[in-house]
């Protein structure tokens, strides 16, 4: 019998020799400061390795922070972690993507990062407003840059050595597939929510691009994934929590995944998954609901963060 791989430490390669992404990553979309800082701490502690921050969420200093006592405790050196951040929509002209990029990594306080994302598809009006809405409260859009105008600029950061991997964020398989035609660099990771369109994850099975999942336990949504009767049921005969089962199904699949435990007890139980019975996986790949919660695919505007002006 082949033994099962410990899919807490397990890495997925990224292509074009640009590293290896860790399956299991912890997600900073914590809305608290102080919160963000003890729970980013408390997932290294716990084993985490791969952080996943954007500008969008206004606290690349408080995890900048969290890294860097974890990195001066010792034990844990920069390359053994990988962090990502994303460009947020309002600085997709290609001459704002390097101020941008190099603010989150002074936030940061790194000097390179593994993954730079481009957060959403959706073009705002550029400038310092995060939201920028009319009179009428809808979001204004730039109509003068296009994706691959923003692709470009972020090909020219990896040409400079500035960050490892490129890739994209709440995109569907119609408005990736121009992208991925045109790029001189190849997205390597495509972040959506956890349960996209086989489409896409087949589409970038076939094409070596890692399929990075976030809500895999459906945001903690209720009624949602973890009460879910099916989950609650295997948990129970294997002697997992719900959320375990979850994020361990996710990886089996081939996918990573983000999760968010804001607690140290939470953060010890969402790294302390194992390989499911085969049985188990396959009854959770039956499951049909098909629901999808952020519908920031389709606007652009994010489904998670709290509408606030931020100028
Ligand atoms: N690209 C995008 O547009 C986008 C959108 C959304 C998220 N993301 C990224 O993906 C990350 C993960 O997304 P997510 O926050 O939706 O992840 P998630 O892990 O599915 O949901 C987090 C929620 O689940 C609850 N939870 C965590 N561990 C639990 C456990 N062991 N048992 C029971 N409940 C548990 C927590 O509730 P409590 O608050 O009660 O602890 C937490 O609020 C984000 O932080 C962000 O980095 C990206």
């Amino acid at each position: 019998m082949t033994e099962s791989p410990d899919l807490r430490t397990m890495k997925i390669p990224l292509h074009h020799g640009s590293g290896h992404i860790p399956a299991l990553g912890f997600g900073t979309l914590i809305p608290d400061p102080a919160v963000t800082l003890t729970a980013t701490r408390d997932a290294l502690e716990a084993g985490f390795r791969h952080f996943d921050c954007a500008e969008r969420y206004q606290n690349e200093r408080e995890v900048g922070d969290a890294l860097q006592s974890g990195l001066a405790a010792g034990g844990v050196t920069r390359e053994d972690i990988f962090v990502t951040t994303k460009l947020w929509n309002s600085n997709h002209r290609p001459e704002r993507v390097e101020p941008a990029f190099q603010a989150s990594l002074e936030r940061l306080r790194l000097n390179y990062l593994d993954l730079y994302l481009i957060h959403t598809p959706f073009a705002f009006q550029p400038g310092d407003d995060q939201d920028p809405r009319d009179q009428d409260g809808n979001v204004i859009y730039d109509r003068d840059v296009t994706l691959l105008d923003t692709w470009r600029a972020l090909e020219s950061l990896v040409d400079q050595g500035k960050c490892r991997a490129i890739g994209l964020s709440d995109i569907t398989l119609d408005k990736l597939l121009p992208i991925y035609e045109a790029a001189r660099i190849k997205p390597a990771v495509i972040q959506v929510e956890s349960h996209p369109e086989t489409e896409l994850l087949e589409f970038c099975n076939q094409k070596g691009i890692v399929l990075l999942a976030f809500a895999p336990l459906g945001h903690g949504m209720k009624p949602g994934l973890i009460g879910d009767p099916v989950i609650s049921a295997i948990a129970a005969r294997i002697g997992k929590t719900p959320a375990q089962v979850l994020l361990a199904w996710a990886v089996q699949r081939g996918t990573a995944l983000l999760t968010t435990p804001k607690s140290a007890a939470r953060a010890r139980e969402n790294f302390d998954i194992s390989a499911l019975p085969d049985d188990a996986f396959d009854e959770i790949n039956r499951i049909q609901t098909r629901q999808r919660l952020n519908d920031v695919v389709n606007t652009g505007s994010p489904g998670f963060i709290p509408r606030t002006t931020t100028v």
